[in-house]
């Protein structure tokens, strides 16, 4: 249980062209599952596309193409996405897949069999943007809260019985305090299940692009699955649900700590309906659902009609891959919403990767290759004073700050506080060098130098190992730099035990982190 790990993404709609609040929260569900893999973990990362629905069906009516055609295209820029962004998914879910079919009428069938499904008559209000139904005194202005169109709907509809289940889901909150995240959303969720839960419509019959239901009497050929509870199951689908004795079953639902993250607008889906879908159908529950926030452009809501949508593909040509990640998770506080803005990415990546870590491992590693031979020189025989305790003391896994709390501060998405740490540490290496000026010490004692350029080293290896789960491909060339070999990179290798041996021959130094230059016209 405590060394298996699964983490999803949402599966993204296929209506859209990826952009960066897709690439936002695949990249934070890959900092965790490399973070987790690093520390020895048995990790599962799922992602996927969500390809059924009204909303998908009239886009590749607009496109002129089926339906299928339609998804099949659309979901491969999902995965190029993944490709593009180096996401280290285990799979790539569609809901288009029979394996997906298979354990979504599956469940349909148990929370069926365990009567909490029932046939009746939906008449009401629904948005196709949001694919959600909304009551009548939701409505602001004749619009959904979210602001998108309504529109009218009357059908037979099967309904899941979840006016049930609202003191289970309050009692299931209050035990499992850390089951939503952040706070402020837990507050949200809980205050809306306390205000009441309706039964929800769960199947629908006026179009056809989704998952039959079970036919269990006639006149249910007509009803095509919610696309909501259609979508959910796909974290279990991946794992080979309906099968529970299958092994991803047992390690990643069964036995593991399993986490969603998604968007804040998404969050009632993942907080109220699905935890109830599975107590519907005595099935476990995840552990947490995290809810970040959403992404402004230069202070102005992204959409396609403002034309100021950010493809990552374009980030990514002009600033670089991990330079792209880095600023992504380092902005804003993991949870909160935050503005995008070309100015900021320029600075944060130039002033903290540019010429903090970058220049730190360059300085550092072209005085080695030029005073030492090009190999780890030798801190034997020097006695360390004050400057190079309190350096040392500040780059290794230590009581202040031990395995537990590390962990902790990644399972709570405190991503841009852990690099905000990592690049103080880099600020106080540089100053470190500046203090000690090796190319001083050179002068007088070479002992002093070499002793100097090892603590150097070895803060540096600390470093990039910290760097692995948000800039894999940076971090992977500085271990490399520093000849760290591939079974150390661990966070279980951040201490002294592992540290770098003299004498190692070290390849030539490349800088990492070119510096940003503004194309001048
Ligand atoms: N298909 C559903 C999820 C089903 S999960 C069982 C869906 N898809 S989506 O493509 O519309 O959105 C996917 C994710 O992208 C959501 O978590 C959403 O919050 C996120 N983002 C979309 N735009 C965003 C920003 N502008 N900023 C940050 N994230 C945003 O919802």
């Amino acid at each position: 249980m405590k060394n298996n790990f699964y983490i999803t993404t949402p599966i993204y709609y296929v209506n859209d062209r990826p952009h960066i609040g897709h690439a936002y929260t695949s990249v934070a569900c890959d900092v965790l599952a490399r973070f987790n893999r690093l520390c020895g973990k048995h990790v599962k990362f799922l992602t996927g596309t969500d390809e059924h629905g009204q909303k998908v069906e009239k886009s590749a009516a607009a496109s002129g193409v089926k339906p299928q055609e339609f998804v099949d295209k659309v979901s491969q820029t999902f995965r190029d996405l993944a490709d593009l962004m180096n996401i280290s998914n285990d799979d790539f879910i569609r809901t288009t897949e029979p394996r997906h079919k298979k354990a979504a009428q599956a469940l349909w069938q148990k929370m069926q069999a365990n009567g909490h499904i029932y046939l009746g008559a939906y008449s009401g209000w629904y948005s196709v943007r949001d694919e959600a139904y909304y009551q009548e005194s939701e409505l602001v202005n004749g619009k959904a809260p979210t602001g998108a169109e309504v529109e009218w709907v009357e059908e037979p509809s099967y309904f899941f019985n979840l006016s049930q289940w609202g003191d289970k889901l309050l009692e299931f909150y209050e035990k499992n305090p850390n089951f939503i995240m952040p706070e402020s959303r837990r507050n949200e969720i809980i205050s809306f299940v306390k205000g009441g839960l309706k039964d929800l419509s769960i199947s629908r019959t006026t179009f056809s692009w989704g998952i039959p239901i079970p036919v269990s009497q006639a006149g249910d050929e007509k009803h095509i699955m919610y696309v909501w509870l259609d979508a959910l199951t796909n974290y279990l689908s991946a794992l080979g649900y309906p099968d529970e004795g299958a092994v991803d079953y047992q390690d990643f639902w069964q036995n593991s700590y399993s986490m969603h993250m998604v968007g804040k607008d998404i969050i009632r889906f993942h907080a109220v309906y699905w935890p109830a879908f599975l107590m519907a159908a005595d099935l476990p529950l995840p552990k947490r659902i995290f809810a970040h926030g959403w992404w402004t452009i230069e202070g102005e809501k992204m959409s396609k009609s403002l034309g100021n949508t950010v493809i990552p593909a374009d980030l990514v040509a002009e600033f670089g891959l991990d330079q792209t990640r880095w600023f992504l998770m380092r902005e804003v506080p993991f949870g909160n919403d935050g503005n995008f803005s070309r100015e900021r990415m320029v600075a944060v990546i130039n002033s903290e990767l540019a010429n903090n870590i970058g220049n730190l491992a360059q300085r550092t590693l072209s005085m080695v290759a030029k005073n030492c031979g090009g190999k780890v020189p030798n801190a034997d025989g020097v006695e360390k004073d004050e400057l190079d305790m309190s350096f040392l003391y500040n780059i290794y896994v230590t009581e202040a700050n031990t395995p537990q709390d590390i962990e902790n501060r990644y399972m709570n998405c405190k991503f841009n506080d852990i690099m905000a740490d990592i690049v103080t540490i880099a600020s106080e290496a540089n100053n470190y060098i500046d203090s000690k000026a090796p190319w001083k010490q050179k002068k007088t004692d070479e002992r002093l130098m070499n002793a100097t350029l090892y603590h150097l080293l070895e803060g540096i290896r600390c470093i990039a190992i910290m760097i692995q789960p948000f800039i894999p491909d940076s971090a992977v060339k500085i271990l490399d730099l520093l000849a760290v070999p591939a079974n150390e990179r661990g966070f279980s290798h951040l201490s002294y035990d592992f540290a770098l041996k003299a004498g190692a021959e070290l390849p030539p130094p490349e800088p990492v982190f070119p510096r940003f230059m503004e194309k001048t016209v």
